[in-house]
C-alpha cells in the first residue's frame, strides 16, 4: 500500500476517534432521551393496566441502592447492565402480551443502541470501579432474575407480561429521576 494510502486510513481511524469522544461526551444527554423514549413507547405498546391483572401484582423490590454509589461512573455502569437486562426480559416470548409490534421493536432498538454506544464509552473509562460494580451487577441480576422466573412461572401469559411491564416503566422513572439528579 501506497503512503498516500496510509494516510487516508489514519485520517479515518483519527476522525472516528473523535466522533466516539464527542458522543461519549453527550451520553448523559443521550441516555435520558432513551429513557424518556422507552417510557413513551412502554405506554404506546400496550393499553392500561387490565384491572384483572390488579390481583396478581407481584413486589420485585428494584435494588435502588446501585442508583446511589459515590462515583458517577458505576451509575453509569448500572443503568448499562439495567438496559440490558431489560432487553433481554422484552426478548421473551411475548405472543400472549399482544402488545403493538412497532412500539415495541422500537423501543428495544433504541436501547439496544444506547448499549453499544454505553459500552463503546462507560466500561473504557471507569474500569477501577470494579468492586463495586461486581455488588451492584449482582444485585441487579437477582432483580431482573426474580421477574424472569415469574413470567416463566406464568408461562408468559397477559397478566405476567402487564405485570412485568409496569415494573419496568418504575424501573425507567427511577433512572430517569437519579440522572437528572446527577447533571445538577
Ligand atoms: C410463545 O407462546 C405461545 C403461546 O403460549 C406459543 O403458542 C408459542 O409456541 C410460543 N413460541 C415460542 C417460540 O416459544
Amino acid at each position: 500500500m501506497n503512503t498516500i494510502g496510509l494516510i487516508q486510513i489514519g485520517l479515518i481511524l483519527s476522525c472516528t476517534t473523535i466522533i466516539s469522544s464527542l458522543q461519549c461526551n453527550h451520553l448523559p444527554l443521550q441516555q435520558r432521551k432513551v429513557i424518556e423514549n422507552s417510557l413513551r413507547l412502554l405506554d404506546k405498546m400496550g393499553k392500561k393496566f387490565p384491572q384483572q391483572c390488579l390481583r396478581e401484582k407481584m413486589s420485585f423490590k428494584f435494588p435502588t441502592q446501585v442508583l446511589q454509589p459515590r462515583q458517577k461512573g458505576t451509575v453509569g455502569v448500572a443503568i448499562e447492565e439495567i438496559f440490558q437486562h431489560i432487553f433481554y426480559i422484552f426478548s421473551k416470548n411475548l405472543t400472549l402480551a399482544a402488545w403493538d409490534g412497532t412500539a415495541l421493536d422500537e423501543f428495544q432498538n433504541g436501547l439496544y443502541l444506547q448499549i453499544e454506544q454505553l459500552e463503546a464509552c462507560v466500561i473504557k473509562k471507569h474500569t477501577h470501579y470494579r468492586r463495586s460494580k461486581e455488588a451492584s451487577r449482582l444485585k441487579l441480576k437477582k432483580y431482573f432474575q426474580k421477574i424472569d422466573s415469574f413470567l416463566k412461572y406464568k408461562q408468559h401469559d397477559l397478566c405476567s407480561w402487564e405485570i412485568s411491564r409496569a415494573e419496568m416503566r418504575r424501573c425507567l422513572q427511577l433512572i430517569d429521576k437519579v440522572t437528572r439528579k446527577l447533571k445538577n
